[in-house]
């Protein structure tokens, strides 16, 4: 019996040991796990995405690629790996909030295991899989459907086993980028809103946005007394004293021929009846911002053709007011002259120049500031100057403000609804004492569910979400989570979830090209545009490339977003990753966006059933602006990993 065991173990060591000889171990976090790309943090070699130990279920392991859902690694094995382990789970960092995730490892067309769902506090999971003869593997961890707060999602004691080639981590595999809006063509189009807002006696500017040859004689037939058009520059100025509503009818005239289009004036209490379209320095330029860099985009606006297709706002954001501290105040140094009026800092030496200069291309401008003393950049804001803020915005000539909680986190004395409403409710009332019509923009990223209360307190459009980044999961989270806050949208008043991330982008002075791939900016720019959202270009418009300008210039996306009813779209199918969300519009028809989130490219259908249709209807791309044909019952359309088709739904 005795020599029986001792033969056994001889052996089962002399196989473990044959084990140990010819399989290297290699760590998934010896990889270069920098090419991951993870929801929030930054990637961890053997510490977790905020940098800490890592600890799953009460254990501490030595190794470890920590991640935050959605959390993504391509790893190449050439078919060197015979298996791979870890032990998966939510970080204890994390045990007392309310994260929730799945694993998923997949090759490049199947899925190969998958988790349950691992929780904040709960049990983690452990995974032993062959690797035998794989050629790529994709771990992922992925969002559940409370979204991805607190996912901090650990690969614990995650290694190969490996004889012959070694695993490497590698890029996303790249995408090519295809442009899918036509060229405008030769002849006039006529673009922009098709309803528009003034309050009487306010300032009224306005820039027929036309595509198409120039020279272009413009035409207004129908308009309110007090305007006046310049048929050269199609820029309509002046001032509108009767209350009402103006049926206007444009055309634009070049060598080709004559386009009409029909513009409501209406005269009365609101603007901002359409989501605001244009551009704002943040996303750039931050706090590199000065003059001339505003300078330059409004006549980047005007140059590439964006303002032909209704792009007018250009908003300065943080940064152009005096730092405390800095004394770089214009005017004697100070942030304040003796009356109390706002200084403006150097870079921003004639700032009504430049107001003047941008009115003077048609376009509006727009500013920035905050309730607190000071703004979140730590330049002066308007905390007890509100009165005296609001004339200097209006004698500068703006025309849009957003208005940035940010530092009056040290006055207001908790987060109540009322605390929340006071500091927006001050500057609504000094803004009503102004004869300027001024978008009043609110950003104190969706606290209080302000969606609920931004109207009541006299705002225009309101932040939804903290800041987006060039990032799928930054892009994706804030996008789809608009789902249920459709409600409170419409016309004068708007759901942001902030401003675009397409182009050159980078919070300056240094900029990149999104890290958006193209069908995830197709996404983005589809999602945003029915969620009928402000649109606010973020990209430096002096480096437009041909893509990034198709995406911005199509002018059947534009009309969804600007769509007059001002519906914001619903979500009416979420099957995992798979979502579409639908638009109503003016004429009956129906926007629908057909979304795939999964990394593989899926068929996603839209039932006639869930759009409350019945019998034959066509359906339309509207990225290649050509009708896909006669559909009855449903439509369905195999979308690329994270992206979209985007349709309009209509009978003839
Ligand atoms: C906050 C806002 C941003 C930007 C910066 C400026 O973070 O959310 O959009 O305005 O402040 O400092």
């Amino acid at each position: 019996m005795k020599t029986t065991i001792l033969i056994i173990s001889l052996l089962l060591t002399g196989i473990i040991e044959t084990i140990a000889q010819t399989y290297d171990t290699v760590w998934l976090s010896s990889l270069d796990i920098s090419k991951a790309t993870i929801g929030w943090g930054k990637p961890g070699a053997d510490v977790s995405c905020m940098g800490n130990p890592i600890i799953l279920d009460g254990i501490t392991y030595k190794k470890g690629f920590g991640t935050h859902a959605p959390g993504v690694l391509y790893v190449k094995l050439s078919g060197g790996s015979a298996r791979f382990h870890a032990t998966v789970g939510i970080n204890d960092e994390e045990k007392a909030s309310v994260g929730s995730a799945i694993f998923k490892i997949y090759t490049k067309t199947d899925l190969l295991w998958q988790s349950d769902i691992v929780r904040s506090g709960g049990h983690a999971q452990s995974v032993d899989l062959s690797m035998a003869k794989l050629d790529t593997i994709i771990f992922c961890s992925e969002t559940t459907a409370d979204g991805p707060n607190y996912d901090h999602t650990d690969w614990a004691d995650a290694y190969f086993l490996v004889k012959g080639s070694k695993p490497i981590a590698i890029d996303r595999p790249s995408e090519p980028a295809v442009i899918l809006t036509p060229k405008a063509a030769p002849g006039p189009k006529i673009n922009g809103p098709k309803v528009y807002g003034v309050r009487p006696g306010n300032d009224f500017i306005f820039r027929i946005a036309a595509t198409g040859e120039r020279p272009m004689v413009f035409k207004a037939k129908g308009l309110p007394a007090g305007l006046k058009l310049d048929s050269k520059t199609g820029i309509i100025t002046g001032r509108v004293k009767k209350i009402g509503k103006y049926e206007v009818t444009l055309s634009a005239t070049n060598i080709i021929g004559t386009s009409n289009r029909k513009l409501t004036i209406i005269c009365g209490s609101q603007i901002a009846l359409t989501p605001p379209l244009g551009w704002n320095s943040w996303n750039c330029f931050a706090c590199a911002v000065d003059q001339d860099k505003v300078k330059a985009a409004a006549d980047a606006m005007v140059k590439s053709g964006l303002a032909d297709h209704g792009w007018s706002y250009i908003n300065i954001d943080d940064c152009w007011m005096v730092q405390p501290e800095s004394k770089d105040a214009v005017v004697g140094g100070e942030i304040r002259d003796d009356q109390g009026n706002m200084n403006v800092n150097r870079k921003f030496a004639d700032m009504k120049g430049l107001t003047t200069y941008v009115h003077s291309l048609g376009l509006k401008i727009g500013t920035y500031s905050g309730p607190g003393p000071k703004t979140c950049a730590g330049y002066t804001a308007c905390y007890k100057f509100e009165e005296k803020d609001a004339l200097k915005f209006a004698e500068l000539g703006f025309d849009y403000l957003k208005y940035d909680w940010c530092d009056y986190e040290r006055i207001a004395k908790d987060h109540s609804l009322p605390e929340l409403k006071k500091p927006y409710r001050v500057m609504r009332d000094a803004l009503n004492k102004v004869n300027r019509d001024i978008i009043y923009s609110l950003c104190q990223y969706g606290m209080g569910d302000v969606w609920q209360w931004g109207t009541e307190v006299g705002g225009n459009c309101w932040r939804t979400t903290g800041d987006i980044t060039d990032d799928w999961s930054s892009m994706e989270s804030i996008g789809f989570g608009q789902a249920g806050k459709e409600k409170y949208a419409g016309p004068g008043h708007w759901n942001d979830p902030d401003m675009l991330v397409v182009g050159k982008v980078g919070w300056g002075p240094q900029l990149h090209t999104t890290r958006l791939t193209p069908n995830e900016q197709y996404t983005h720019i589809s999602l945003w545009a029915l969620l009928a959202s402000p649109l606010l270009i973020g990209c430096d418009m002096t480096q437009l490339d041909d893509f990034t300008y198709s995406l911005l210039t199509n002018d059947e996306v534009l009309d969804i977003n600007q769509d007059p009813i001002g519906k914001q779209a619903s979500r009416i199918l979420k099957d995992g990753n798979f979502e579409v969300w639908v638009k109503e519009l003016e004429d009956g028809s129906k926007a629908v966006g057909l979304f795939n989130r999964s990394l593989f490219a899926a068929p996603v259908t839209v039932s006639w059933n869930d759009l409350g249709l019945a019998g034959n209807y066509i359906v339309r791309d509207l990225w290649s602006q050509h009708d896909e044909g006669n559909y009855s019952g449903s439509f369905t359309a195999t979308i690329p990993s994270h992206g979209v088709k985007l349709v309009r739904i209509y009978k003839k």
